[in-house]
């Protein structure tokens, strides 16, 4: 547990979950499975973000139950027992006694009493909120203690004949930010500024991608993040008309732009950011012109945050920009109107230019309300990163422009009255980018 190491926080969250769900409804929420690697070998563990939410809780195997107004407690814990021997193998372990003192679970239990105790949650019941298809282990346990309940319904008159999603309730409630997680988003970022900036510096024609992607990494690590929130994109020259390119392996050529998209995870936030710059030099007459394209697409997609815009607003401001620079360059003919309804700018701008970000870089929440672009409120954050792509093979392409590839993102809050990029201080000026691209 570690959001700012307090307790009420996720007691807090819990309480709203259960307020939603309202009187004779259950809630469990599983941990998420163990992945394989290869052979005997798991990938480091990571928490599912929904039942971290709820519970701050970090180990595998562990479940959580949330019965509002049930006697016998509100928060149930079901998590691995205490092990000396094995966790001399794999560490600490909670056990049922850290579950009540240290995570503030009303009762717990070890996974093994799971069908003895689930039951009689279950049969006070009415209703039950699980997330299906999260963990299928727990599923087929979960789901055989449902069916059994239900069955004792018309005998005891309740029992739950109805399954909901949580996420419905949970994905609403972390779409919009607590000050203690912007806290920790403010943090991610600041070391995702740290690394976008020691790449500008360090990187050079004749290095390899892989070179700068440990840079990054180092700069992520080495200042407390978990590492990449997502698999870093170093994309130079060619390779930045690549949307995920993450291969990076491509040697480098002084002059070429290098997009980099990389954001790091510090404490279960995410950060989301990409800067693109000449490698070891200063833009051309060319670079110039195509970037600063996108970065007015870019501020005028920004200015577009606040509260009550719709969801799509900055993309459609941004589209209006990228497609005006695009007839300009004499990428694309016709009026903007018909380049715009006949998507033809989509051969150099073929993805969104938004998505909510948290605790997972694509983060929860729904993007459309009653059929319409949904309306932002305070307390959202999300990217705004425009970008044009010009294949190396477009040969329609003027040839000195073809494998180019330049975006820029940063992470936006939306405030009272307006909005904060949180990730302004993370240079995108060609005079900021300059100053690192090509000093000593
Ligand atoms: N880094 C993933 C994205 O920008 O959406
Ligand atoms: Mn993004
Ligand atoms: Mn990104």
């Amino acid at each position: 547990m570690s959001l700012n190491g307090n307790r009420d926080v996720y007691r807090e969250r819990r309480r709203r979950l259960m307020d939603a769900m309202g009187a004779g409804a259950v809630a469990i929420v599983p941990s998420a499975p163990v992945a394989v690697r290869s052979g005997d070998v798991e990938f480091v563990y990571r928490q599912d973000n929904d039942f971290y939410y709820l519970t701050g809780f970090e180990e595998q195997e562990s479940l959580a139950l949330i019965a509002p107004d049930n006697s016998d407690g509100e928060f149930v814990m079901f998590v691995r027992p205490r092990d000396k021997e094995r966790e001399t193998w794999t560490g600490k372990r909670a056990g049922i006694e850290g579950a009540i003192v240290d995570y503030g679970a009303d009762k717990a239990y070890t996974l093994d009493e799971l069908e003895k105790i689930v039951p009689r949650y279950l049969e006070k019941a009415d209703r039950l909120h699980y997330p299906i298809g999260r963990n299928s282990d727990f599923e087929a346990r979960v789901m055989k203690l449902v069916q059994y309940s239900s069955a004792m319904r018309p005998r005891l008159g309740s029992g739950p004949y109805a399954i909901f999603d949580p996420r419905e309730i949970i994905h609403e409630m972390r779409l919009r930010k607590e000050p203690g997680e912007l806290d920790l988003m403010r943090r991610a970022i600041d070391i995702s500024r740290a690394a976008h900036e020691r790449a500008m510096r360090l990187a050079r024609g004749g290095m390899r991608e892989w070179q700068i992607e440990a840079e990054v990494d180092y700069t992520f690590r080495s200042r407390g993040a978990a590492g990449p929130s997502y698999p870093s994109i170093i994309a130079s020259g060619p390779n930045a008309a690549i949307l995920h390119h993450i291969q990076n392996r491509r040697e480098m050529r002084t002059g070429e732009l290098l997009l980099i998209d990389a954001g790091c995870e510090f404490d279960f936030y995410a950060s989301d950011v990409t800067r693109t710059f000449p490698i070891g030099a200063r833009f051309t007459a060319m670079q110039t012109e195509l970037y600063e394209i996108v970065l007015a697409a870019q501020a005028r997609a920004i200015e577009q945050v606040r509260p009550g815009a719709r969801f799509d607003d900055p993309h459609d401001a941004a589209l209006r920009v990228l497609v005006d620079g695009m007839r300009g360059l004499g990428l694309v003919s016709g009026s903007s109107e018909e380049i715009i309804e006949q998507a033809s700018y989509r051969r150099y701008y073929m993805h969104r230019t938004s998505h909510w970000l948290g605790m997972d870089v694509h983060d929860v929440g729904l993007y459309r309300a009653g059929g319409e672009s949904r309306r932002l409120e305070p307390g959202m954050v999300l990217t705004v990163e425009p970008g044009l792509y010009i294949d190396a093979d477009d040969d329609t392409a003027p040839v000195e422009m073809r494998g180019v590839g330049i975006r820029i993102e940063d992470d936006v809050l939306v405030t009272a009255d307006g909005h904060e990029v949180m990730t302004a201080a993370i240079p995108k000026q060609i005079t900021e980018i300059e100053a690192l691209t090509v000093a000593s």
